[in-house]
């Protein structure tokens, strides 16, 4: 291998430009430019020892570099070009970070569909696929296991990466910190990645360019999280999911889940909790139904019943009964928890909209009884009720009617009003109805 190719692949390698590496070096770019080009074949003994610096060459490199610089041209390099025509950094590792697929056989099914199919027609220059929906409606599990299932089409790995949009006690990562952690993923050393977040973002876009890469962005927070990590080239396919209805610029395939199917909802709960084949398919059915058809709650109703031998599904159908939301608690997961860390991340107005509405005697209301209740504007009412719906807490069956999920209701009650003005509430509720 001569000098000029050896030095192009260590300053690839190095993600520097040549400019980069001439500054970093302490050498003219001219320089740079006919070393890599063999053009000045017996450079000096110090821009040799500032290039191997420059280039953080370990001891093998920089003895073979020595060599190759007296005149004594190698055929082994130290670390071979995975590909000789690339034109940009090559990983140093390939990328595997799909957590487990946890699915269970015959849910979303038809969701799955949507996104394989999507993933796979070349034609198509949308890159994004983008499942939004309510907390716990499964977005993550739907994702992870779309992804299991198109790994083998991204021959160069998988990315996972929690973007936090909802955790607990944990703020959503910024998008400068997401991209530092895919770049050093990508092989690049830490000292090599900008400062500047738009650098970053650059740079991760010269990195995923030629690339076919999964990218699974889970639990984004807003568009401005998300922005600077979706790619800009073909090739790579990314599945982002958020408990908000973001707006993601370019050809986007947007999938909004709703609660299961009854027949599906079933099958989630008999898979998990293992119920013996004589529960009566009646009393199945009403468990999935007080679970809201939300997975989340049904998962969790089904690991209740596990944990406790001495229960049967007409105990915990019973138990549901009393007190949803308290019975819906396994471990640390808990349909409260996940439905407090969407209220908690709303503006206080909005915060106080969704109390307002939890008081409602009925989980439907048209627009003119949500003014009523929201005591304010229709104007004002439309913008804070279109605020809920983007952030999942409110449902549209219709234009112009509005409906809270069974167990948002239930959550959204339980926050506020206390009990003197919750009856003032409801008759101004009711007044509304009436008018
Ligand atoms: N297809 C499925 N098969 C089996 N279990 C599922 C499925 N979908 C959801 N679940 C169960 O429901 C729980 C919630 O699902 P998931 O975490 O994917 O919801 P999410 O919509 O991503 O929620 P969040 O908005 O909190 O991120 C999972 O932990 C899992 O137990
Ligand atoms: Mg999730």
């Amino acid at each position: 291998m001569s000098l000029g190719a050896l030095l192009r692949m260590w300053r690839r390698r190095a993600l520097l430009t040549q400019e980069q590496l001439a500054e970093r070096a302490g050498l003219n770019v001219r320089t740079v430019r006919r070393l890599e080009n063999d053009g000045l074949l017996q450079p000096r003994t110090t821009s040799v020892l500032a290039l191997a610096k420059a280039l953080e060459l370990d001891g093998a490199e920089r003895a073979t570099l020595n060599a190759v610089a007296r005149g004594h041209p190698t055929d082994r390099p130290t670390t071979a070009p995975a590909d000789p025509s690339v034109t940009g950094p090559r990983p140093w590792t390939i990328p595997r970070q799909l957590p487990a697929d946890v699915a269970a056989p015959g849910v979303r099914e038809r969701e799955l569909a949507i996104v394989e199919d999507h993933a796979t027609m070349p034609e198509l220059n949308e890159v994004v696929v983008f499942v939004n929906g309510m907390a716990g409606m499964g977005k993550t599990v739907l994702a992870v296991h779309a992804a299991h299932r198109l790994a083998p089409r991204f021959p160069d790995g998988q990315l996972f990466v929690d973007l936090h949009g909802h955790a607990q006690a944990t703020a959503p990562v910024e998008p400068g910190a997401a991209l530092a952690r895919i770049l050093r993923t990508m092989g690049v050393p830490a000292k090599h990645i900008p400062w500047h977040p738009d650098d970053r973002a650059a740079l991760y876009r010269s990195v995923l360019a030629g690339r076919r890469l999964l990218i699974v962005l889970d639990d984004a927070a807003d568009e401005h999280q998300l922005q600077p990590l979706l790619p800009a080239t073909p090739g790579c396919q990314v599945i982002v999911t958020s408990r908000h209805r973001l707006t993601c610029p370019g050809d986007v395939r947007i999938l909004s889940l709703d609660t299961l199917p009854l027949a599906e909802a079933i099958t989630l709960f008999t898979r998990t909790a293992g119920c013996d084949r004589d529960t009566p398919p009646d009393v199945l059915a009403e468990i999935v139904r007080r679970c809201g058809l939300l997975p989340l709650a049904i998962r969790i109703a089904a690991a209740c019943l596990q944990a406790h031998p001495a229960w049967n599904a007409h105990h915990l159908l019973d138990r549901l009964a009393a007190d949803r939301l308290t019975e819906l608690t396994a471990g640390r997961q808990s349909v409260t928890a996940a439905f407090d860390r969407s209220y908690e991340r709303l503006p206080t107005d909005q915060q106080e909209a969704y109390r307002l509405l939890g008081s409602a005697l009925h989980p439907a209301f048209d627009l003119d009884t949500a003014t009523a209740l929201l005591n304010t504007t229709t104007t004002q009412a439309i913008r804070l009720l279109d605020h809920l719906l983007n952030a999942h807490l409110l449902q549209e069956p219709a234009p112009g009617l509005y409906r809270l999920h069974d167990l948002i209701h239930a959550h959204a009650s339980a926050l506020w009003p206390p009990d003197g003005v919750r009856a003032s509430l409801q008759v101004r509720c009711h007044t509304a109805l009436l008018t």
